[in-house]
């Protein structure tokens, strides 16, 4: 007697990526852990402990295709403002991930930096980062940025601050101050321009992340709540930013 099976294939996005017009940093905007767990009955917090595994595959994904540099925003500025009880989840679950993952930053050559005042964070936090940070520092495959106590006008702040007081001393002349030396005090001096900003569960709205750095990124928005995040949602926004004409100004025949 034939048995009918219904063979269903999963066809992966990854084969229709461009390696060769990959973008160099991606950033992401994680967002929708809160309602994920509510439409589960539960708690935010677990929202957040299930938005782990989205972090691990995100990364896991994009140091498999060869992306430069991943900054994820875990904590802005303003978080801070949340129930104690969910900040203290937050950031007990970034202990517990930093130290679980450190060894799969060691496999896979990923070097951990950290974006923010990062001196307001709770010491055991901060111990870990550092930890994890020096551990890794020499590492070349991907850049990994965690935003933390991050808010990008408090960072253009400082970056004002810095360089009015160099002018001050003589070390920078006023007329001299330019893109590259916005950029050199910026946290993010060492990462390339963001190519690709992804924010997830259907929010449109940038809410204080990299301002200066996303100058010319290509935006996708998803719907997808981010623990249900998943590999293939990286590769469709990948392709997705690979199907937009970047021309930073200039007009699509002088790109021709
Ligand atoms: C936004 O969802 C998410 C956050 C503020 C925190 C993101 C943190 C994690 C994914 C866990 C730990 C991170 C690392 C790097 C290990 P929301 O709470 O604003 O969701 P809502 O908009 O549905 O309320």
């Amino acid at each position: 007697m034939g048995e009918n099976r219904v063979i269903r294939v999963m066809i992966s996005s990854k084969a229709n990526i461009n390696l060769e017009k990959l973008p160099h940093h991606i950033a992401i905007i994680m967002d929708g852990n809160g309602r994920w767990a509510k439409k589960r009955g539960k708690f935010r917090v677990f929202g957040h402990e299930n938005g782990v595994k989205a972090v691990r595959n995100t990364v896991e994904a994009s140091a498999e295709l060869g992306i430069e540099a991943l900054t994820l925003y875990a904590f802005s500025t303003e978080n801070w403002k949340r129930p104690q009880k969910e900040v203290d989840r937050l950031m007990g679950l970034l202990v517990s991930s930093l130290n679980n993952e450190l060894k799969t930053f060691i496999k896979n050559d990923i070097k951990l930096c950290a974006i923010g005042n990062l001196e307001q964070l709770p010491e055991k936090t901060l111990k870990t980062l550092k930890k994890v940070i020096e551990a890794t520092k020499d590492h070349k495959k991907m850049t990994l940025s965690l935003a933390l106590n991050y808010g990008s006008r408090d960072e253009i702040i400082n970056v004002v601050k810095n360089i009015a007081n160099k002018v001050k001393n003589n070390i920078i002349n006023t007329e001299d101050i330019d893109q590259v030396i916005i950029n050199k005090h910026l946290y993010t001096q060492n990462l390339p321009d963001v190519d690709l900003l992804i924010r997830t569960s259907g929010e449109q709205r940038i809410s204080n992340f990299l301002l200066w750095q996303i100058a010319y990124a290509e935006i996708v928005f998803t719907e997808v709540l981010w623990p249900d995040f998943k590999k293939e949602d990286l590769y469709n926004a990948i392709i997705d930013y690979q199907n937009r004409e970047r021309r930073f100004g200039k007009t699509s025949e002088q790109l021709k």
